[in-house]
């Protein structure tokens, strides 16, 4: 099969992106779209068989389940039971933070096939904010799943050409709507009922952040252990050995820990690129990258990480990458789940 990229830079050839990939939702193909998070891996929600595709375009095992994309916030009630008892906060969150990255997890409607949810009771919903994306889900006029648009256990792509890079020959149609603004999955949760608040329970951190969410609940973060049973795990973005480059990685606390082997090559990934914070002037590096240089802001870090981690991966010259610390704050967290899981070979 031959993967065309379809361009968005001018009207007339974003006219003809948007129609293009609304006909092939509609006759039940899969196409790559652009999100503000990471390119997604489209389908019909409603169409099993071309749900179907997208399972075997990643290669990825079916008991993992899809997020499920409306194309309005009222849409929600079309794929999911809003409970009674968290009514009031999911609306709220909806309100706040839609169109946007946070993924809610809710009891499904029968409509949605089992194959979307993996059997789960619940199902994963959000609104996406791509302008793209956006016009395409609204010509479609029905939900979309979208899973990120990689191979399975790969790292997400955030550009159109990374999409090609994973999934040439596999699918139809990339449409091309530049590099995401965000550069991180969606932050998934789940609202239950609390003591004395709600209960948000972050089941995959990301671009909506604690601070962001604490003022609708109490947030507490899911037991990462929990989390990485094989079957049916309640979020498998959480699986262990995911997001992984080639290349072996180390997330390293202290940069006493780095004792180099000779002969080997290494790249490190720095924070903020400060050679106060130990790692810069610790050994001769054979390639540097900064995530968010200067002062060091986590929400730039987020934005570049996987474009900067691809890159690396993709350098002959390197064989090992060595991460300094990143912080343990905002979308830091979600940058720190994403490098714990790639240094995990199995
Ligand atoms: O930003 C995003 O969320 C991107 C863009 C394309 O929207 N999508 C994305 O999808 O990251 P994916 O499939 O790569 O990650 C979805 C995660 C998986 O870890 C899956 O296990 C979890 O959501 N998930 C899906 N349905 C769920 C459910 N009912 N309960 C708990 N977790 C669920
Ligand atoms: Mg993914």
């Amino acid at each position: 099969m031959e993967t065309v990229i379809a361009r968005t830079q001018s009207e007339i050839d974003t006219n003809e992106a948007v129609r293009e990939a609304a006909n092939a939702l509609q006759s039940g193909d899969v196409v790559a779209l652009p999100t503000e998070t990471v390119y997604g891996l489209a389908a019909d929600a409603l169409n099993p068989a071309a749900v179907e595709k997208i399972f075997e375009a990643k290669e990825r095992p079916h008991f993992d389940p899809l997020i499920v994309h409306v194309h309005h916030k009222d849409a929600v009630r079309d794929v999911a039971e809003i409970p009674e008892e968290v009514k009031k906060t999911v609306t709220q969150l909806i309100e706040t933070f839609w169109p946007g990255p946070l993924t809610l997890v809710l009891p499904r409607k029968p409509m949605i096939p089992d194959l979307v949810t993996a059997g789960l009771s619940t199902v994963a919903v959000r609104q996406c904010d791509h302008p793209v994306f956006h016009r395409i889900i609204r010509n479609f006029n029905g939900p979309i799943a979208a899973p990120s648009a990689n191979l399975f256990g790969q790292m997400s792509p955030t550009s159109a050409q990374a999409v090609m890079d994973q999934l040439d020959g596999r699918i139809p149609l990339i449409v091309d709507g530049g590099a995401c603004s965000r550069g991180l999955e969606s932050t998934i949760i789940k609202v239950e009922p609390g003591e004395k608040k709600p209960l948000i329970t972050v089941l995959r951190p990301g671009p909506i952040t604690e601070i962001d969410l604490k003022k609708f609940g109490k947030v507490v973060f899911a037991d990462r252990n929990e989390a990485v049973e094989d079957s049916n795990p309640e979020a498998p973005g959480m699986l262990e050995n995911h997001y992984a480059p080639g290349k072996d990685l180390r997330l390293l606390s202290d940069p006493a820990d780095f004792i180099p082997e000779d002969g080997k090559r290494y790249a490190l990934l720095s924070y903020r690129g400060q050679p106060k914070d130990g790692f810069l002037d610790l050994h001769e590096w054979d390639h540097v990258s900064i995530l968010s240089p200067g002062s060091g802001r986590v929400a730039e870090a987020g934005t570049r990480f996987f474009h900067v981690l691809r890159e690396i991966d993709g350098m002959n010259e390197i064989d090992e990458i060595i991460s300094e610390p990143m912080p343990d704050r905002g979308v830091g967290k979600a940058i720190l789940d994403k490098l714990r899981k790639a240094q995990v070979k199995t």
